[in-house]
């Protein structure tokens, strides 16, 4: 989520769940082709396995930047046809490509010829006025004859002109059916819902009717969510850390960081959420959010904002409590 993640969440995040499959936010084809790649494509081993995904509409470009993105390590590569920011349209990327669905197959085809990780392609339902069943049918029939074998939908339509990106994440309603109807219809394909799904019994609900879920706002908010995953929806019942231990598992890497020049408020910002809805998460939020900031902030503000939070209260979650939060 552009601004949002990058490579230290997902190595935060991966301390929670070993299945997930991780996204980077979007990565313009032309800033890999031309911009600092180590900057953009680097990650740590232990965040594997992670998807790219990138922006773009230009088939050689995408196809040199998928190339680039398979020899780094990339487990997929993902194409972005769900963004709906002004900026993304004036590149003639993101959710506007859902009106070019047969620029998005060539796009599509030109990636699958040069790599041989699965090429996927994330969209709407539909934009503007182009949102009919027949439109988003025949979008998801050119990509996946294009080589794209699974398909995830932002179960909303975006309106491209009038409405921010943020409004386009809450007011288009969610229509869940018709992500539904999809996988009814293209019962081959491996077809992954977004979008307002904040919940492992919602992840349950969706996936009665679909191959995955796919997780934005809640995961960011609650990375914890994450912890109930492998165990709940993946069948791998390994030894879950508690709240406190998968922070103290994180801290090696701040440091390592730290040393490297980087600043504590620039990767402590996605623990934030960690104790969401523990008693003291709020402390643990605002003694990062005050301290963090500083020069000379170091890992001990993560141990001192923790301590706000009763150590038996970031206890892993009892298998009892599927479906709900277990007592913090
Ligand atoms: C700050 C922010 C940045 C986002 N950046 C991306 C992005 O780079 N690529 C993408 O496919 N979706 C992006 N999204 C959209 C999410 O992936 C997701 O489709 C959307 O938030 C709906 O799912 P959710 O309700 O689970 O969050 C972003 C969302 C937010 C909040």
């Amino acid at each position: 989520m552009m601004e949002w993640t990058d490579r230290h969440c997902r190595y935060f995040l991966r301390l929670l769940s070993r299945h997930a499959l991780l996204y980077t936010e979007m990565v313009t084809s032309a800033a890999i082709v031309h911009g600092d790649r180590a900057r953009l494509l680097d990650f740590d081993a232990s965040e594997y396995p992670v998807a790219l995904q990138l922006g773009g509409s230009d088939p050689r470009e995408l196809a040199e930047s998928a190339r680039i993105g398979e020899q780094w390590g990339y487990r997929e590569i993902n194409l972005n046809v769900g963004c709906p920011s002004d900026r993304v349209q004036s590149g003639r990327f993101g959710a506007c490509l859902m009106a070019e669905p047969a620029l998005v197959a060539e796009c599509v085809a030109a990636m699958s010829a040069a790599v041989a990780v699965p090429v996927t392609v994330k969209c709407r339902i539909g934009i503007d006025e182009r949102d009919s069943w027949e439109e988003l049918h025949e979008f998801v029939r050119l990509v996946s004859e294009a080589g794209s074998r699974t398909v995830i939908v932002h179960a909303r339509k975006a309106w491209l002109s009038g409405l921010s990106p943020k409004e386009n994440r809450e007011i288009p309603p969610l229509v869940y059916p018709t992500v539904h109807r999809i996988k009814q219809e293209f019962p081959e394909l491996e077809i992954v819902i977004n979008g307002g799904i904040d919940s492992l019994d919602a992840c349950r609900e969706q996936l009665r009717h679909v191959d995955g879920v796919m997780l934005g706002r809640a995961a960011y908010h609650n990375p914890w969510l994450l912890a109930q995953v492998d165990a709940e929806l993946f069948g791998d019942a390994h030894p879950v850390p508690s709240r406190h231990e998968a922070l103290e598992a994180f801290l090696p890497y701040v440091e390592r960081q730290l040393r490297a020049g980087r600043r504590l408020c620039q990767i402590s910002r996605h623990v934030l959420g960690l104790f969401q809805g523990c008693p003291g998460g709020r402390r643990f939020r605002r003694h990062i959010a005050e301290q963090g900031y500083k020069d000379d902030a170091g890992i001990e503000v993560l141990r001192d904002a923790a301590a706000w939070v009763p150590r038996d209260m970031g206890a892993p979650p009892p298998r009892a409590t599927i479906g709900g939060y277990a007592p913090c």
